[in-house]
Order: structure tokens, then sequence, then C-alpha cells
């Protein structure tokens, strides 16, 4: 089965798409086959890019995410996707919380994929300045990184 993963933040504009982005990226550097989206806990962003310093961040690692639109987590992902990481504990809360029964997808923290970093948030860079972006991106390629791995 092909693995279809969806990241999830609070507005899928900042932290999930360039969780999005690392992840595709990685993917495609070790020819793994794999479906890969983001969403947002929130719909306040829906339909808008990501945050102009997710798109500089991602640009400046040779990345364009400026295609990418934000939509809010929806009851169909939980059978759409095999696996759906939660940027940080608050959204793991509400992912599982909003769950339907029949969900297939198995749902966790994104740094638990990161030896030492079990347990940790990607930290929220929206209130913050241009480098907590670029904080978040080194994060989410780890995390990215061993995901690749786990699932090569
Ligand atoms: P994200 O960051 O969850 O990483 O996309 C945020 C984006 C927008 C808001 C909060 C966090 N907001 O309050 O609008």
């Amino acid at each position: 089965m092909t693995p279809a993963v969806l990241f999830v933040c609070l507005g899928n504009i900042c932290r999930s798409p360039l969780a999005e982005a690392a992840f595709r990226h990685h993917a495609a550097l070790k020819g793994l086959a794999a479906e890969a989206d983001s969403a947002g806990t929130a719909a306040y962003h829906a339909g808008n890019p990501p945050d102009p310093r997710s798109i500089s961040t991602a640009i400046y690692h040779g990345i364009d995410i400026s295609h990418y639109r934000a939509r809010q987590i929806e009851q169909t992902d939980f059978t759409r996707f095999t696996h759906i990481f939660a940027l940080d504990e608050d959204n793991l809360a509400n992912i599982r919380r909003i769950a339907p029964a029949h969900s297939t997808a198995q749902i966790a923290l994104l740094m638990d994929l990161v030896p030492g970093r079990e347990g940790q948030a990607v930290a929220d860079p929206y209130y913050g300045d241009a480098a907590g972006f670029e904080t978040s991106w080194q994060e989410v390629s780890e995390a990215a990184r061993h995901l690749v791995r786990c699932l090569a």
C-alpha cells in the first residue's frame, strides 16, 4: 500500500506546509512513492497560500510551496491517509478528538519520529520572526528524513 501522509498544524500556513514540502523532498531523494498533503485543525486560513515567511524559507532551501493552499482537516482524511502527523500536542489532541470511530490512519506526533525529540512540538513560528521559520524547517526536515527511512 502506498503511504499517504497528512501533516497537521493549526492554520496550515506555517508549519505543516513546510513539513509537507520537506517530506516530498526527502521522499523524492530516496525514490519513495508516497502521497503527501497538509491541513490545519482550524479553518481560519482555508484557501490561502502559506505564510510569506514559510514560502521564503522553503525557497531558500530550493522548494517552491507558493501553490499550496490551506485547508481544514476533514473526516475523510482519517481513511484517505495512512498516517496523520500533528505538529504539536494541542493539534494532536484535537485530531484525536475529531477522529471518527472508523479511522484507519495512524495518528502520532511528528517529532516522535526523531530520536531524542519524542514528545516535543514543532514550535509555532507565526508570532515570531523569520528565524523561527528556519528552526521549524530544520525540525520538520529532520522528522521527514526519519519518516522516509521508516516508510522506505
Ligand atoms: P501554523 O501557524 O499552525 O503553523 O500554520 C499558525 C498560523 C496562523 C495562526 C496561528 C498559527 N493564527 O492564529 O491565525
